[in-house]
This record gives C-alpha cells, structure tokens and sequence, in this order.
C-alpha cells in the first residue's frame, strides 16, 4: 500500500506543473489553488516549449515559470534534460507533479525520484483511447459518451493507476474541436478537484486501486 501524502506539518502541498501547450488546465489549477479550492500552491511551471501558452499563463500569475530544453530527442526527455527536469523540480520542493498537456513521455529515473508523485491528465476515458488526440479517436470509433481521466503516471503510455473520471457526452454534429473543448471543460473541473483531494491526503493507492478517504 502506498500513501500519498498530503500537507504534513502544516507545510503548503507545493505543485510543479509541466506542460507543452496553452496551459488551460494549468491555468485552472493555480486559479484553484490562488483561491483556497485547492490547499497547495504552484512551487514551480516548466514548459519544454519557450514560448508556449502555459509559460505566459503562469507568468500573468506571477508563478515562476521557466523553460527547459527537452534535448535531442523526440517524445522523451534526453538523460540531461531530464536531470534537469528532476533537478528543477527538486529545488522547488514540489511534493506533487502535475503533467497538464505535457506531450513528452517520462520514464526511469524521473519515475523513480517521483514515484506514486506523477499525475496527468487524460482527454478520454482509459483504458479507452490512450495516446495522442484522444477525443479524435473517440468521435471516429462513434462512441456516445467520452469524458477526462485523472491517473498516476507510470512508465507505460496512459496506463497508470486511474484516480478520477468525469464523462461527456458526444453529441450529433459533434466535430473534433468540439467535443475537444467540451472534453476539456470537464478537465478544468476534474483535475483541480483530484489535486486538492491529493494535497489533503485523502486518496491512497492500492495496487491498480486508488481509494478515497
Ligand atoms: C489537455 O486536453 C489534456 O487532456 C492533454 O493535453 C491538453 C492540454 O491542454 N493531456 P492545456 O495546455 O491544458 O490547455
């Protein structure tokens, strides 16, 4: 049994966000924590993309936010960025990373130095759908409902233990760009919410189960 454990010692739960993209979740996430929704604060924002959205969203914020390059290769971290991933993180103390459209797959030794303290979230309901555009996928295989998917990330792709789940509905004349923002209102709702269950120590992992307290 893992615990995951939330605020100790009266010490604020301190996030570090990474992601790639526009940064709506990320956005949502430090507005929930600057309102008290979620008891912890965003330690730190890293973007392998200098000049992606999530990056600017967090500088109006006055977070600290700060590019790192990914290396040489394509879908992963190269083993020095990702040193330098883990070292970011590190000197900000974050007790949580939160992947928010964080496109590159993390493995070994960041997995190890973070274990049971990597979440993501997913536009689908997994183990439906698991990779790149997700909602894409969804609407082509004619499914009626889809939703987001909050899990511990492990070193397969989409594939860690499921935390929380929010359904959506797929409409007629649903188009991709759609049910994608409708998939990712449910996120802004979902993700926030899971955080501040986990900065409170209220969800335990049990194997593939996670229990909330
Ligand atoms: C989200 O739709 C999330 O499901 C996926 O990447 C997207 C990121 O969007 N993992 P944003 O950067 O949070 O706006």
């Amino acid at each position: 049994m893992v615990d995951v454990r939330g605020m100790s010692g009266g010490k604020q739960f301190r996030l570090g966000l990474l992601g790639s993209g526009k940064g709506s979740n990320a956005a949502a996430i430090a507005d929930a924590c600057a309102s008290g929704q979620v008891p912890a604060q965003v330690a730190i924002v890293i973007s392998d993309e200098a000049e992606a959205g999530i990056l600017q969203r967090a500088r109006e914020r006055g977070l600290p936010a700060v590019f790192i390059a990914p290396g040489k290769l394509r879908v992963k971290l190269d083993e020095a960025a990702g040193a330098a991933y883990i070292r970011a993180l590190q000197e900000a103390q974050v007790d949580l990373v939160v992947l928010a459209g964080f496109m590159r797959i993390l493995k070994g030794e960041f997995l190890r130095v973070f274990a049971q303290r990597v979440v993501n979230i997913h536009p689908a309901l997994l183990p439906a759908f698991p990779g790149l555009e997700a909602w894409k996928q969804a609407l082509e295989y004619g499914v009626k409902v889809t939703g987001a998917t909050v899990h511990f990330v492990d070193e397969g792709v989409d594939t860690g233990p499921i935390i929380a789940q929010r359904t959506v509905p797929v409409l007629p004349g649903d188009t991709a760009a759609t049910l994608h923002a409708r998939i990712q209102e449910a996120e802004r709702v979902v993700y926030p919410a899971t955080i501040a269950a986990l900065a409170r120590g209220a969800i335990r992992v049990e194997g593939r189960q996670t229990v909330w307290q």
